[in-house]
């Protein structure tokens, strides 16, 4: 057991010392960068996930865009319209959008959050609209 500690001793020292001057900025976010408790998308809905989680803090998002009607994102459709008094903020969007296109909806579930999303930042001239600036590299690993 002694000459382990004697080891592991001076290498926490040393751990220690760079995590106190900020030499660790991956793993401590004190470059400005986000860090692991950022917020991000939730994937579980895809089968195969190829990407970074996309960054997307709810509530933080919806207030600086100013959106304050849920049906903006959370819509209802029936017989190829759009109602207009009707949300669906119970249901994640993988409710109705499968994986593929299919029958009861043609837009499959990738494909309508790219559409919802960048359409609505192209129209603001406002957020992220390429790749690498929603699926933003996960910093510190995970
Ligand atoms: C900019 C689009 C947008 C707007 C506006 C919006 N949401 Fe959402 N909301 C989302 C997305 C995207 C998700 C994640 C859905 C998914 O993963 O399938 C979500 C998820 C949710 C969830 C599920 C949370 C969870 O953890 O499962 C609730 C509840 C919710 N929103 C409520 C609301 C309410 C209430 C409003 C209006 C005050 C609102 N949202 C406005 C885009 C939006
Ligand atoms: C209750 C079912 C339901 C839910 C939940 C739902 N959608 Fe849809 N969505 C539909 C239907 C139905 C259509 C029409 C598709 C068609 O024409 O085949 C549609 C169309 C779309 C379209 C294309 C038309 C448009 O509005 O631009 C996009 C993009 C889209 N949905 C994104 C989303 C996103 C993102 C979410 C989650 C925040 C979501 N949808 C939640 C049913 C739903
Ligand atoms: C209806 C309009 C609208 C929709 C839909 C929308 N956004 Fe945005 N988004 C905005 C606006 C406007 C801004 C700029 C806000 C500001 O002034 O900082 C923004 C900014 C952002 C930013 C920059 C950081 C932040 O939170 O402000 C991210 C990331 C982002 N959006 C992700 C998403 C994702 C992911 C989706 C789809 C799930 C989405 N947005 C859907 C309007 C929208
Ligand atoms: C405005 C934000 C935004 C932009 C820009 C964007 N995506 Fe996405 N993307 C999302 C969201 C939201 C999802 C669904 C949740 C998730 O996977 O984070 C998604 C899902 C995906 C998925 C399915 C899940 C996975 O990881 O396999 C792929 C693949 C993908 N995007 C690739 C791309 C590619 C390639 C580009 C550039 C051409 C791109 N995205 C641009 C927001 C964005």
């Amino acid at each position: 057991m002694k000459p382990k500690i004697m080891i592991l001793g001076p290498v926490l020292a040393v751990l220690l010392a760079l995590g106190a001057i900020g030499a660790w900025p991956a793993l401590s976010g004190q470059d400005g960068s986000e860090t692991r408790s950022e917020s991000r998308m939730d994937t579980s809905a895809f089968d195969k996930v190829r990407r970074p989680a996309a960054l997307f803090d709810h509530d933080d998002h919806n207030e600086k865009a100013g959106l304050d009607d849920c049906a903006v994102c959370h819509h209802v459709w029936e017989n190829g319209a759009l109602l207009a008094d009707e949300s669906s903020e119970d249901s994640p969007c993988s409710e109705c959008h499968g994986l593929a296109p299919g029958p009861e909806n043609s837009m499959a579930l990738a494909n309508a959050f790219h559409t919802q999303c960048r359409t609505c930042h192209i129209d603001a001239g406002k957020g992220p609209l390429l790749c690498g600036q929603c699926h933003r590299k996960i910093q510190g690993g995970e």
